[in-house]
């Protein structure tokens, strides 16, 4: 399988794409209180921001979990049966699956599946060259819905991978709706590895999200940044700030945008009114204790073989 010659079949953004996003930001910004879905943070410029938010002093999660595989890598690989396909959850870049991969030399294929098909193209192809005996076949699929697995993979035994704490993203019954989803896709005896996020000190969570820098700010204003480019709306992005604060009753992060004054946007011919204060939410980011993660997995099918943790953040080891 010659990779480039995915890509190019890849390349067509799915059609329907931009309908959606209009109706998903029309509905959003209607409803009461005022919301935004947090996966369209992730456009071209979007993507780049989230790529410095990993890089950022504060934010710890990205190199925790970097580090929890490296420094585990040898104990995950011996439990991937010979053989197998890694399947990977929304993988913009392969940085982390190669952590596994380059321990795991009895895995067969890594199959990233992803929506945008903004697979990083160079590094898949250097992946292919540094493990040659690998099969590198990138799915174009919306990784919350059934896609099929390759017919000439089907009938490996099955490694789904879901890192980055991605999986905080969902309201909790959403998780464990999509942990579900997983073991029925992956099927009995599968293995499964989530990264999560851990609860901690509300100074360090909160730093985590209101970076000294005022990264995270951008990346957050750039929502209304992308929806002014892509649906000719007219945000004032200075009439906007960034606020994110831990909901502790909750267990989640929030991040909103707050209206800075009353004001009026035009978004598609539609007026949306914004009293001062007024405010989107933009995102929930769960955070789990060790415990409370391996309950959640429990009643969605899942056993918990393994957690491993430096104590900021968890690599989760299941079997379905
Ligand atoms: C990619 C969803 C794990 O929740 O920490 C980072 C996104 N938002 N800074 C997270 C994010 C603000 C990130 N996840």
């Amino acid at each position: 399988m010659n990779i480039r010659s995915v890509f190019q079949a890849a390349r067509p953004q799915p059609v329907g794409t931009h309908d959606a996003f209009a109706a998903d930001v029309i509905a959003g910004l209607t409803a009461r209180p005022k919301t935004l879905p947090a996966k369209y943070f992730y456009d071209l410029a979007g993507s780049a921001l989230f790529e410095r938010i990993t890089a950022l002093p504060e934010y710890y999660p990205t190199r925790s979990e970097i580090a929890i595989l490296r420094e585990h890598a040898p104990a995950i690989a011996s439990m991937f049966p010979p053989g197998s396909a890694l399947i990977e959850f929304g993988s913009g870049s392969s940085r982390k699956a190669r952590i596994l991969l380059s321990a795991a030399a009895s895995v067969a294929a890594y199959v990233p599946v992803d929506i945008s098909g903004d697979f990083l193209q160079q590094d898949l192809i250097q992946l292919e060259r540094d493990l040659p005996h690998l099969v590198v076949h990138p799915l174009v699929a919306d990784f919350t819905k059934t896609f099929a697995i390759p017919a000439e993979l089907a009938a490996l035994p099955r490694v789904g991978f879901f890192p980055g704490s991605t999986i905080g993203n969902f309201e909790p019954a959403e998780a464990a709706a999509f942990l579900h989803h997983i073991g029925d896709m992956l099927g009995a005896g599968a293995l499964l590895l989530v990264g999560v996020d851990l609860v901690k000190d509300e100074a360090t969570l909160y730093r985590a999200y209101n970076d000294a820098a005022g990264v995270t700010a951008k990346f957050n204003l750039n929502l209304l940044a992308r929806i002014n480019r892509e649906l000719g709306a007219d945000f004032d992005l200075a009439a906007f700030v960034h606020r994110a604060f831990f909901n502790a009753a909750q267990s989640r992060i929030e991040m909103h945008l707050v209206s800075t004054r009353p004001q009026k946007v035009w978004i598609n011919g539609i007026d949306i009114d914004f009293a001062s204060g007024e405010t989107i939410h933009t995102e929930n980011s769960y955070k789990y204790t060790i415990e409370s993660f391996q309950a959640l997995a429990r009643s969605a099918g899942w056993s918990p073989i393994e957690a491993f943790s430096d104590g900021l953040f968890a690599v989760h080891a299941l079997r379905r």
